[in-house]
């Protein structure tokens, strides 16, 4: 379709629903796994993509809270295909300055992946030039409970008084403390619902779906959704008229 329109407009952080493996492998008759791998491949894809762009951020969920339901085949393939990806694309980040972390109860996958992941984080912890995020063992509720009982915590202890807690104070309390403010989320696959995903930052970010599944998830795509964002009238509560041009 389009290219997004003003380069100098683009959304600071973007995060996407990567939904439609399981459905794409299924058309080509081939296992769920086979879906997974793709998807990982699209990541490669839109990542690069993101950081030429030049977006400040992109976070990706990659495996929620209740995807420790699936079956164990599927949830070991997943977890040794993150392990992999982490460990192939660590050239890729380092050199493209780009600064990886992850949201979300990470302390539950398994070891090996939790290595990597540690190891990652430090060696790009000093990056600037895009936020890499992936969201594992993620749940948004999870992450607003987890936020309520920090903040409960520091009030028992007499480091924070209830009346000064503001949305500044607890969005420092959430996993994303570290990312800039959510303008875009995108959904593949045609699902039309957030799933549990960014349940505080989605206040007044802009939400675009598109039918595509994400194995076959691109760079035209990806400029689509920002081309969408761009022609959204953001208000932010306000009138039209109040708004700046
Ligand atoms: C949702 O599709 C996708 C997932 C639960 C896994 C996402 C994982 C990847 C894209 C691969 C690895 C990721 C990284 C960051 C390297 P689904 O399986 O629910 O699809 P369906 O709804 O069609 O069954």
């Amino acid at each position: 379709m389009t290219a997004p329109r003003d380069p100098t407009a683009l959304p600071r952080h973007v995060a996407i629903i990567m939904d439609g493996n399981g459905r794409w492998a299924k058309q080509r008759g081939l296992p769920r796994l086979a879906g997974h791998e793709a998807g990982a491949r699209a990541v490669k894809r839109v990542t690069t993509h993101a950081r030429k762009l030049g977006l400040g951020a992109l976070t990706l969920y990659a495996f929620s809270e209740q995807n420790w339901g699936r079956p164990t085949a599927e949830v070991d393939g997943l977890m040794k295909l993150l392990g992999h990806y982490i460990v192939a694309e660590r050239a890729e980040i380092l050199d493209h300055d780009i600064r990886f972390s992850t949201i979300g109860d990470v302390e539950r996958l398994p070891r090996p992946l939790q290595d990597a992941i540690a190891d990652l984080k430090q060696a790009s912890s000093q990056n600037r030039g895009m936020d890499f995020c992936i969201a594992l063992s993620y749940g948004g509720r999870e992450e607003l409970l987890r936020a309520a009982r920090a903040a409960a915590a520091a009030c028992v202890a007499g480091e924070l008084s209830p009346d000064a807690l503001d949305e500044a104070t607890f969005e420092r309390l959430l996993y994303t403390s570290h990312l800039p403010p959510l303008d875009l989320l995108i959904r593949t696959s045609g699902e039309v619902r957030i799933s549990n995903f960014l349940l505080w930052q989605c206040a007044y970010a802009e939400l675009v779906f598109t039918p595509v599944c994400w194995p076959d998830f691109g760079e035209t795509d990806l400029d689509d959704a920002i081309a969408r964002f761009q022609g959204r009238e953001r208000r932010f509560g306000l009138t039209p008229d109040q708004l700046p041009n």
